[in-house]
């Protein structure tokens, strides 16, 4: 049986992981019990758990706080990557981390495929970039897998509800309900992403890949088909990004190709599966 330590273990991507590896044996200790930064830690856990897979689903990344604390974003999201990455690679242990979308300027205005340029335009995007790059100097065997637009249950003490938790809510309550148009994103059910991943693990074509819902879609269009697949009746009114004011300035266009996975065989559910399969959990 594969052994598995997971990093991030509460929150969407760990527990959908923690639910859907069962051929798996996992151990995931708590963010309090072992954070990404204390490697003196993680080494520990690797000497005393003999995993065969390091997986890497915690990050900072609120990213609007990453603007501002961006020392922690550097260390949580980069070099603290590196080090475990490094720390896998002494031990002849796979490593597997997540990053992101917001890599990307979006410039390009169709998905984005894995041969495609970063240039990110917020520090998180910057810091989950720096990440990447450590994982490859590292030089171990490697999966860094960026996704996009996360939604599934979390177990973590921190978690904040999910973009369709929101919307249905606020649906529910006949609240006036405003959402981004010309944002456009590949927003993915964890859980799909999840059994994506352990599928990866399974080969040994190691490297960088996108692994995001299939079909380009605005948020709008998102939470519309999320509105009638759960049956509650409310206008949406569509607003452009500029109205919504943030810190950190996000891609406008930022869906992903998952083409690599794609060639080894691997494929994503289409966006609307993935609410559906969201829904039929039943969780919120
Ligand atoms: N969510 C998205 O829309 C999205 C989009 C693109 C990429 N990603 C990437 O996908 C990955 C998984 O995202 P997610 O949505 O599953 O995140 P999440 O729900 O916020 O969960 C993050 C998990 O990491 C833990 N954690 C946070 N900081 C930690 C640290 N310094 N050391 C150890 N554990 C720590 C959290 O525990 P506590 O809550 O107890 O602190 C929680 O268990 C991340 O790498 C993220 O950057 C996410």
């Amino acid at each position: 049986m594969t052994r598995v330590l997971l990093l991030g273990g509460s929150g969407q991507l760990g527990t959908a992981i923690a639910q859907r590896w069962s051929d798996c044996e996992i151990v995931a200790p708590s963010h309090d019990e072992l954070a990404i930064e204390q490697s003196g830690r993680l080494a520990d856990a690797l000497i005393s758990t003999r995993p065969d897979v390091l997986v890497n689903a915690a990050a900072f990344h609120d990213v609007d706080r990453c603007e501002d604390e961006q020392a922690t974003a550097l260390e949580t999201n980069a070099f603290s990557v590196g080090r475990a990455a490094r720390l896998a690679a002494q031990r002849d242990v796979l490593f597997v981390t997540m990053s992101t979308d917001y890599v990307f300027d979006g410039a390009k205005g169709s998905p984005y495929a894995e041969s495609d340029s970063p240039n990110p335009l917020s520090f998180y995007g910057a810091s989950k970039l720096a990440g990447e790059r450590l994982v490859e100097a590292a030089g171990g065997r490697a999966f860094v897998v960026r996704t996009c637009g996360v939604y599934g249950p979390s177990r973590s003490p921190s978690r904040r509800r999910t973009f369709i938790d929101r919307i249905l809510a606020a649906g529910e309550s006949g609240e006036p309900l405003r959402v981004v148009a010309d944002v456009v994103a590949s927003p993915t059910f964890a859980g799909d992403l999840a059994d994506a991943l352990r599928k990866l693990i399974g080969t040994t074509e190691y490297g960088l890949y996108h692994a995001a819902a299939a079909g380009p879609v605005s948020w709008y269009d998102f939470a519309c088909e999320a509105m009638r697949q759960a049956r509650v009746e409310l206008a949406i009114e569509p607003i452009a990004a500029n109205q919504w004011k943030a810190r950190a300035i996000r891609p406008r266009y930022s869906a992903l190709e998952s083409a690599k996975l794609g060639e080894l065989g691997i494929a994503m559910d289409p966006w609307r599966e993935g609410i559906a399969a969201y829904l039929a959990l039943g969780v919120r």
